[in-house]
């Protein structure tokens, strides 16, 4: 079977950036899951659907194309239904309506399939929540990244204020804080490590040094 690496963990424990630079480093593919469920978030707000008919958004789900690209810079864009969405589900809003529609068991179901398509070979990077727990439980490797909520704060903030937008760091404390609990409660797929997974706390590391050894685990 095609070699697979899972990684999960909370918003901000610098999953994105390791994932993606470890799948380059190992000539794998990349999924990056939570872009489908922001993706998901996005068109389930602009068609103006009411997140309690399930059968609707289980049906918007299958239905909305979502495609990867890399540009010429090696920067990943997101295409929702043939335009290009990246930098509107990079917002803090897109995360908030992400989270509140992955909690919807239909929406995970819809997207389930489309998640293990992006296994092929030489291999595959799956970033996400419940990679190793729920839709690779077969993957030989499987990594939990972890990282303080301060500390997880702290690179949102840089990263968000690099965009110029305006933020406070309490408010993204508190935003933080409040998406890890809606995540770790739900009743579907909460975020826990998946049996077996190899834990990497992040709280001080410097991306290089985390992606070393998220790399150790394929090596072992
Ligand atoms: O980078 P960050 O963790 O903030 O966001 P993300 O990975 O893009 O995920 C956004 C939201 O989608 C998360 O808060 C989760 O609620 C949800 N998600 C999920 O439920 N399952 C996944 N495999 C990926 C994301």
């Amino acid at each position: 079977p095609v070699p697979v690496l899972t990684i999960d963990g909370p918003s901000g424990s610098g999953k994105g950036t390791v994932s993606r630079l470890a799948a380059a480093r190992l000539g794998w593919h990349y999924l990056d899951s939570g872009a489908l469920y922001r993706a998901v978030g996005a068109a389930a707000a602009r068609a103006g659907l009411d997140l309690a008919d399930v059968e609707a958004l289980a049906r918007l789900t299958r239905d909305t194309r979502i495609e990867f690209r890399e540009d010429p810079d090696g920067e990943l864009r997101v295409l929702v239904d043939g335009e290009d969405a990246t930098d509107a589900l990079r917002t803090e809003e897109a995360g908030a309506a992400a989270s509140t529609i992955a909690a919807i068991p239909e929406v995970r179901e819809a997207l389930k399939d489309r998640q293990r398509g992006f296994r092929r070979p030489p291999g595959l990077v799956a970033d996400g929540r419940d990679m190793g727990t729920v839709i690779f439980p077969d993957a030989p490797f499987k990594v939990f990244l972890t990282a303080s909520a301060g500390e997880r704060a702290e690179r949102r903030y840089k990263q968000l204020k690099g965009k110029g937008v305006s933020v406070t760091m309490d408010g993204l404390l508190r935003e933080i804080l409040a998406r890890d609990a809606r995540d770790a409660d739900r009743a579907v797929a909460p975020l826990r490590p998946a049996p077996g997974a190899v834990h990497i706390d992040t709280t001080g590391l410097g991306i290089d040094e985390v992606v070393e050894r998220v790399l150790a685990v394929v090596a072992s």
